[in-house]
């Protein structure tokens, strides 16, 4: 969380004024941080929880096996669908924990954001 928390302080976010940090830990202990980064063809915006996993895959972690998310809200703020969708693809066992300003958290995983999920699975024939 303070990983995450430091990297919230990176977010680009001109638009929203919504701040974000994520950092993911890999099953070897390494991590990889990410922040929002709007854009003014407003639809291009990356969300921290992407930005974060996607680095770390073209970066070449292991299984990825937690996440911490920090907003800049006092209460505690849920990932968006399309992040959700993402991780369950990249890291389908991943463990969150979700933080605003505050002490409170919010300890959940991809499987229990997004049950009956389209995946991977899906795509096979039969
Ligand atoms: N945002 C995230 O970074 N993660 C989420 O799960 C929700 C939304 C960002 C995207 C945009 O920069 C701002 O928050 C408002 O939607």
């Amino acid at each position: 969380m303070a990983r995450a928390r430091e990297a919230r302080a990176r977010a680009h976010s001109p638009y929203s004024g919504f701040r974000v940090g994520a950092a993911a830990r890999d099953a070897g202990g390494r991590v990889f941080t990410g922040c929002n980064v709007e854009n003014a063809s407003l639809g291009l915006t990356l969300c921290a929880e992407r930005v974060a996993v996607v680095k770390a895959v073209s970066e070449g972690a292991e299984r990825l096996v937690t996440l911490a998310v920090a907003t800049d809200r006092d209460r505690v703020v849920m990932p968006c669908g399309a992040c959700r969708q993402v991780l369950l693809e990249l890291a389908p066992r991943l463990r969150l924990i979700v933080a605003g300003k505050g002490n409170r958290r919010r300890r959940t995983t991809v499987r229990e954001l997004l049950p009956d999920a389209f995946g991977p699975a899906d795509l096979t024939r039969g």
